[in-house]
């Protein structure tokens, strides 16, 4: 049990679920929480303002934009009266709302008038979670920095089986406790940046450079990061895959958008660029070219893209602790890596085979060699990208901890 107050404002949309949630609001209060909550009307029809306001032994707004919620307190207030606000249950039609930035109704206008993190509980029908639209609207909550728990999956209320169910109670605590509290907090000061993912660079509005990257293995590193409490940021470029949940996301096309991005995060205690970022860029035209107007042969004017590894690893204000770069290569592997690393001021360059199919590249696998500034290396042997990423990982954390422990209290 902790003994540090901390506000939670809890807004109830009109699911099932919402019934559950008089439990996690007496856990909450035996816990020493401070609770205000907004209910929807739809969730009025399956709890009651008053047994809320009973067990959260504090006001209860209504989903009203009214002269009564203003007066007592406004939502501008409101939404900087908490730590955090907990939107449980969350349903598809609130994430839908939120998503397109809907502020029209006393929650929505909470929300987006907060500067707080949001956590949003999902519970809903397996067929409207996987629904298209609102798997849309997910991965943009998450690249707007709306932090998930759940759902779980199981029974859920009208019979059928499968992801969609509310995460239990104590799962909502548990994650809260974390985030308030938990041990990993000793690096939640220590922030990690990831880039990841190949970029484009237009030549037109349908043609563009770019190069061979999935992104998995620079998403695996942020996922552990983020897992083991850095604040992290991934700043990615055009990929497939998901963006990992509950950490800052920043979508990038061009190189010199991932530039960009990499300087507004700055100062962070870590930097690791395993973005593939096109090294050239060529000259943009706004109107399509059209083939017929050219000759048969076309050269294309390349300029060089800023390295911002380089940059980074140069910085002579705001240079990461730990610098981590990747090499792709295809011959002379650690020979040309090392050249890297020495080129680029890093402090470890992690060597990739790409011309093996079997890892690298879009595969699930990988197989690396860390190279060391004093150019000692260490192979860590073929497993997926996810185990290679706790790898590294690991020794990111006995690097902090080594070296930079005195810079982190
Ligand atoms: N990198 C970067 N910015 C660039 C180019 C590369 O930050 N403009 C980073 C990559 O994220 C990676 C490292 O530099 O961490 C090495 O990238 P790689 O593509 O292997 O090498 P290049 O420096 O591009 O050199 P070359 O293509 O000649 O091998």
């Amino acid at each position: 049990m902790n003994t540090n107050t901390k506000k939670i404002l809890l807004i109830i949309s009109g699911g099932i679920a919402a019934y559950k949630i008089l439990d996690l609001i007496r856990n909450l209060k035996k816990k020493n929480y401070e609770i205000k909550t907004i209910l929807t009307e739809t969730a009025k029809e399956f709890i009651t303002p008053l047994s809320i306001a009973s067990l959260s032994q504090n006001k209860v707004y209504e989903n009203k934009f009214d002269i009564h919620n203003e007066v007592e307190m406004d939502h501008i207030a409101l939404s900087r009266w908490s730590d955090i606000v907990l939107i449980a249950p969350a349903t598809a039609n609130l994430l839908s709302r939120l998503a397109s930035g809907a502020a029209d109704d006393f929650i929505t206008t909470v929300v987006t008038a907060s500067n707080k993190d949001i956590f949003l509980v999902p519970a809903m029908n397996v067929e409207m979670w996987n629904n298209k639209a609102t798997q849309e609207n997910i991965q943009k909550l998450i690249s707007f920095n709306y932090k998930f728990i759940g759902p779980a999956v199981g029974e859920l209320a009208c019979g059928e089986v499968g992801e969609g169910k509310m995460s239990s109670i104590n799962e909502i605590e548990k994650t809260l406790e974390q985030y308030f509290f938990g041990k990993d907090k000793i690096f939640s000061n220590i922030k990690a940046i990831v880039t990841a993912g190949p970029t484009r660079e237009y030549m037109d509005p349908v043609r563009y450079i770019s190069n061979e990257s999935s992104g998995k293995q620079g998403y695996e590193i942020a996922k552990k990061l983020y897992e083991s409490g850095f604040n992290t940021t991934l700043i990615t470029g055009p990929t497939n895959i998901n963006y990992p949940k509950n950490m800052k996301v920043v979508k990038v096309t061009s190189a010199k958008e991932m530039f960009a991005s990499c300087q507004n995060e700055l100062p962070a205690d870590i930097a690791i660029c395993t973005a593939a970022v096109a090294d050239f860029y060529p000259h943009f035209e706004s109107e399509k070219i059209k083939k017929d107007q050219l000759e048969n042969e076309y050269s294309l004017k390349l300029n060089k893209n800023i390295d911002i590894l380089e940059y980074l690893s140069n910085h002579n204000q705001f240079r990461p602790k730990l610098v981590v770069g990747f090499a792709a290569e295809t011959k002379n592997i650690l020979e040309n890596s090392l050249k890297k690393l020495q080129k680029k001021n890093c402090d470890w360059i992690i060597a990739n085979d790409v011309s093996d199919k079997s890892i690298g590249f879009n595969s699930e696998n990988n197989e690396v060699t860390i190279i060391y500034k004093d150019q000692k290396t260490e192979k860590i042997s073929k497993v997926s990208k996810s185990e290679i990423a706790a790898e590294i990982v690991s020794r990111v954390i006995n690097n902090i901890k080594v070296n930079h422990a005195k810079n982190f209290n």
